[in-house]
């Protein structure tokens, strides 16, 4: 008597092994959030996201050269707003002059080939700290939808690649590629945040730009009415096929590891490409788990990245695309 299989054939060696992996991580599997501030000679550590920083635009560009050198060909870039310039208009999120529009043009410049995607959303420009207008206690649909429009035409004025609306307000995305169209912009991409949870894993994000919703009256303290009820699965999937059918080239699901099962769903049921964001409470835990010498950095994190890519991302966003690049050249 014997197994009739000994599937530990297949696992003897690392030779064997590395043979018949069927999830294999690069670099091109990765697009670099980057974190943008006014100023000159500025890297700010952010408190609660490890080695990870806010650049002026002058030290953007030595990011910029050091990503490609490295072999990461896509940045996905987010602005920190000074208070002065937030209002519940969005006056600064249009302005040609803006913080944003001088990143892109830098990012252009210094790394003409570098594939440059920006976030659209009002939140880093909202008083109120919100993705959309807010209005009686309440965030305003399609005025937002208006503004999110304009916003991406401002970012691909200033040569953004591909615009990636990250609000979740209902209708953004056929109101984005109209008006890209109509401005001549045919061949800006668009990747929407098409199954984006309210999520509690975005918080440091929201202290790296400041942009957490505000504890006033008549502001909503959360963005449960905009962004998807985490219970939810098939509303994933609907939110991701009309997402596609009103023009998006790219979809999105956000955050990664707790959604994995959405996005295997998502890969299943579309023929567009997949993207995955590990958000910034997922890089904060694992960081924070390392320095207590509770979790080997290295190991957790290239085992969360590859189960993002198994799971069925073409696309990872993810702070850690620098750790995997030099964990790969080891
Ligand atoms: C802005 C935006 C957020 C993130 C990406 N774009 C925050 C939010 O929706 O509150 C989160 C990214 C992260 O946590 O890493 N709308």
């Amino acid at each position: 008597m014997y197994p009739l299989r000994r599937n530990r054939r297949l696992r003897a060696n690392e030779a064997i092994r590395s043979l018949v992996r069927e999830t294999i991580i690069s670099p091109n599997d990765f697009l670099v959030p980057l974190f943008v501030v006014e100023g000159q000679n500025v890297k700010e550590e952010i408190a609660s996201m490890p080695n990870y920083f806010r650049y002026s635009l002058d030290l953007l560009e030595k990011e910029v050269k050091e990503l490609w050198s490295m072999g990461l060909k896509s940045v996905l870039l987010f602005v920190k707003v000074p208070d002065n310039l937030k209002d519940n208009q969005g006056k600064e999120a249009i302005n040609p002059n803006g913080l944003m529009q001088r990143a892109i043009q830098t990012v252009k410049n210094t790394c003409p080939e570098m594939l440059v995607m920006t976030d659209v959303a009002f939140d880093p420009y909202s008083a109120y700290g919100h993705d959309g207008i807010v209005q009686d206690g309440m965030i305003l649909n399609d005025e937002s939808v208006n503004l999110l429009a304009e916003m991406s035409v401002s970012h691909a004025q200033a040569g953004a690649d591909f615009v990636a609306p990250s609000d979740m307000m209902d209708g953004r995305i056929l109101a984005i590629r109209e008006a890209l169209e109509d401005e001549g912009f045919t061949e800006t991409g668009l990747m929407s945040y098409s199954a984006k949870y309210a999520s509690a894993f975005y918080g440091p994000f929201r202290d790296a730009l400041d942009s957490a919703p505000v504890d006033m009256k008549n502001v909503p303290k959360d963005k449960n009415t905009y962004q998807m009820d985490f219970g939810n699965r098939i509303e994933a999937i609907r939110e991701t096929k009309m997402d596609i059918d009103e023009g998006a080239d790219i979809v999105m699901i956000k955050p990664g590891l707790c959604y994995l099962d959405i996005v295997r769903e998502i890969k299943n049921a579309v023929d567009v490409p997949v993207a995955v964001y590990q958000v910034s409470g997922e890089y904060a835990m694992l960081k924070a788990a390392s320095e207590k010498g509770w979790l080997n950095h290295d190991a957790v994190m290239m085992e969360q990245i590859t189960a993002i890519k198994r799971a069925g991302a073409d696309v990872i966003a993810s702070y850690f695309a620098k750790d995997v690049v030099r964990f790969l050249n080891k």
